[in-house]
């Protein structure tokens, strides 16, 4: 018998360890460079001033969305590049070869670690945090797993009261799911973040929206659809949580990460003018290629728009 969570957490390893992003899903990134365009938009104003700026990726996936902060950065800023380092946090070899070679060019620039370590610049990840395994609670129980069998159990750690406590779910009556590793992870950030901002994108809610979400949020995806019954399922499949921005506030402040904006995918991309340009230039196009490419700037901004969160931290 295994925790839920341990189960999380062996199967998004597995996962990784030989798939790559697209296969199962699409992220924003593969979807478009003008994601990594309204990213750098942002990152310039936090980085600008600072001498040896830091850029800090959690999870490269493909490799796309490095690929497109560099270049963007070699193009339009050359004098921050030329002070920039770039490091990818990345668990999975098969992706860090990938990503290897999709960065080819940018030998010296960018390197790999398993380790944070003291720096001043941008942390930032897009679907990192839903990858982090999650406890699942209800009714001061918890979900465990035997023989591909549900099973609710002793609570298996006493930080996981002390979260409900605090977020004020004890009496809510439905399920709710405990990243404590997103917390941990929180505290390893702000430890190494001795300057800047951390930016968090994923899917994710608020605990003003978690009523939506009475029977939990954790999906499985396998060839772009729902798997059916994840605890069952022989294949290999991406497994996920949403992420509970209301925690990652209120540990956030704990740590010295304190809000400096949140708000949905939407209002961020168009907050960004080199998106906005994009998205004009490809609006008033006739090439086939920019009509394919603003379809899919579409589906970011309509169905990935609201269901993606976008929270900056910065630290104090
Ligand atoms: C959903 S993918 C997102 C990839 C990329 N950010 C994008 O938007 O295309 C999650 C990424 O996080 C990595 N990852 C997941 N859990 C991790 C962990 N515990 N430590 C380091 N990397 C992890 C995966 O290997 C993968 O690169």
């Amino acid at each position: 018998m295994k925790s839920f969570k341990e189960f999380m957490e062996e199967r998004v390893k597995e996962y990784y360890s030989s798939t790559e992003i697209g296969k199962d899903f699409f992220t924003a990134p593969q979807l478009d460079k003008a994601f990594g365009m309204a990213l750098c938009d942002h990152i310039y104003e936090f980085i600008k001033n600072l001498s040896f700026p830091v850029l800090f990726e959690l999870g490269g996936g493909n490799g796309h969305l490095a690929y497109d902060i560099l270049s963007i950065f070699k193009e339009k800023y050359p004098s921050v590049y030329s002070q920039l380092t770039y490091y990818i946090y990345e668990e999975s070899f098969y992706l860090m070869t990938l990503q290897k070679n999709r960065l080819k060019e940018f030998e010296g620039k960018v390197f790999w670690t398993r380790e944070l370590m003291p720096m001043e610049g941008v942390i930032f990840s897009n679907e990192f945090f839903d990858c982090l395994p999650v406890h699942v609670v209800k009714d001061g129980k918890e979900l465990y797993v035997s023989d591909n069998k549900e099973l609710w159990g002793e609570i298996s750690d006493e930080r996981i009261n002390l979260f409900l406590e605090r977020m004020n779910y004890k009496d809510k009556g439905h399920v709710i799911e405990v990243c404590l590793e997103c917390i941990d992870f929180l505290k390893i950030i702000s430890q190494h973040l001795l300057k800047g901002y951390h930016i968090l994108i994923d899917y994710g809610y608020t605990s003003d929206e978690i009523h939506r979400y009475a029977g939990g949020t954790v999906v499985g995806y396998k060839s772009h659809r729902l798997v059916k019954d994840i605890l069952k399922e022989t294949q290999l499949f991406d497994i996920t949580a949403m992420v509970n921005f209301s925690a990652i506030v209120e540990y956030g402040k704990d740590v010295g990460l304190e809000t400096a904006y949140f708000g949905n995918l939407r209002d961020f991309l168009i907050s960004s003018p080199s998106f906005l340009e994009e998205l004009e230039r490809l609006s008033s196009s006739k090439n086939p290629e920019d009509i394919e490419r603003l379809s899919r700037l579409k589906i970011m901004l309509v169905s990935m728009g609201d269901r993606f969160k976008v929270l900056v931290q910065k630290r104090t």
